[in-house]
């Protein structure tokens, strides 16, 4: 069952389109995460789900309840929904545990306890709990925001880039505990993130966004692998792009034939590899083979992406560059003569 659906959702600020024509299904406990550059759009969605902005057109309903179409609108307050906003919004004039505790029925110790738990569920200190807002890093804040909204058991939650001010050790972390935390409540959730590896690792539905407009969503593992277009491929990892020609369930190109997922298609296109699917092997057999000759050497420790550049196999002219990914422990250095090969197939770009 979809917990939330929205319907044709477009709004614009003046002549600013900041959402246009938006429809997304989010299953019941299921982690969706929006993905998309600056001003695409994402917390104006957000907004809009939680009750703080409204639509021109469209409508939004959770667990078969109206929130919003174009004859009512329900309140924020009386949606159930938690949202954890992009810079935290905690109040300044109240604690951490004031905060936390804002929107709890609960009163004396069985308060206190509650707090204690929520602010241990998100690894804050105990002793913060009388701290003020301004007395906290940006990190802590938006753990405090998070804590603030987990404490009003939500029915959805949403929360836009929450995990930005955290440093990459402890924002895998917590991911990784939030994720554990909501799914163990059955808490369906939105997440927007600007960080690719965290929308591949999070989500179980993630969308992407560009200019207000859904550009697609689905599997995190189907986006990465099978994108519409180049941008959206580029926006989630780096990728291989080239033109081929399509002929019987391959792919002529630079890289001499490649197999190809061409659904019967045959003619011109662009296809793309990810630069894991360029294998190296480091000697050069015979002119078999695809020969091309490393240029840079960029080492990131496990892995190491290499840039190299084809070379004819009749003149041994320079021809196209590209990128390789390779383990980090076996990178040939810059200079070295490598041969080419191509795992799995290569994927077409949507004909339009
Ligand atoms: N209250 C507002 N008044 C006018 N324009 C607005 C308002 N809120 C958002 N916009 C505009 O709508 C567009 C979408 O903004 P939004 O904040 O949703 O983007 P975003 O995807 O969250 O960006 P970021 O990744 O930088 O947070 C932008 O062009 C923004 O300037
Ligand atoms: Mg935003």
């Amino acid at each position: 069952m979809n917990a939330l659906e929205l319907i044709s959702l477009s709004k614009s600020f003046g002549a600013q389109k900041a959402l246009d024509d938006i429809c997304l299904s989010v299953p019941t406990g299921s982690r969706t995460v929006i993905v998309g550059p600056s001003g695409s759009g994402k917390t104006t969605l957000l907004r809009m789900i939680a009750g703080f902005e409204f639509p021109d057109a469209g409508s939004l309903t959770l667990n078969g309840q109206v929130l919003v179409d174009s004859t009512h609108a329900v309140p924020a307050y009386q949606r159930q929904i938690g949202y954890v906003p992009q810079d935290g919004a905690l109040f300044p004039h109240m604690t951490v545990a004031a905060n936390i505790g804002f929107g709890l029925a609960l009163t004396g110790t069985a308060r206190e306890e509650r707090i204690k738990a929520l602010m241990d569920s998100v690894s804050l200190d105990a002793n913060m709990a009388n701290r003020w807002p301004h007395e906290l890093s940006g990190g802590q804040q938006q753990r405090v925001s998070l804590a603030r909204a987990l404490a009003q058991q939500p029915r959805l939650m949403l929360l836009d880039e929450p995990f930005s001010a955290l440093d990459t050790g402890l924002r895998s972390a917590m991911r990784k505990m939030v994720a554990r935390l909501l799914e163990d409540a059955g808490v369906t959730t939105i997440l927007v993130t600007h960080d690719q590896g965290e929308a591949l690792s999070f989500a179980d539905q993630l969308a992407v966004m560009r200019g207000g407009r859904l550009v697609q969503s689905g599997h995190p593992m189907d986006l990465y692998r099978y994108p519409h277009d180049e941008q959206t491929a580029h926006f989630l990892g780096e990728a291989v792009v080239m033109p081929a020609r399509i002929d019987s369930g391959l792919a002529h190109c630079d890289l001499g034939p490649v197999p190809v997922n061409s659904n019967g298609f045959s003619g011109n296109a662009q296809i793309m590899l990810r630069p894991e699917q360029l294998q190296l092997s480091g000697t050069v057999i015979g002119n078999q083979g695809c020969h091309a000759v490393v240029t840079e050497r960029d080492f990131a420790g496990n892995t190491c992406t290499l840039t190299v550049e084809l070379r004819s196999p009749i003149n041994q002219d320079p021809g196209r560059s590209l990128l390789v990914r390779s383990s980090g422990m076996h990178a040939p250095p810059a200079g070295s003569d490598v041969q080419l090969s191509v795992l799995g197939a290569a994927h077409i770009f949507t004909l339009s």
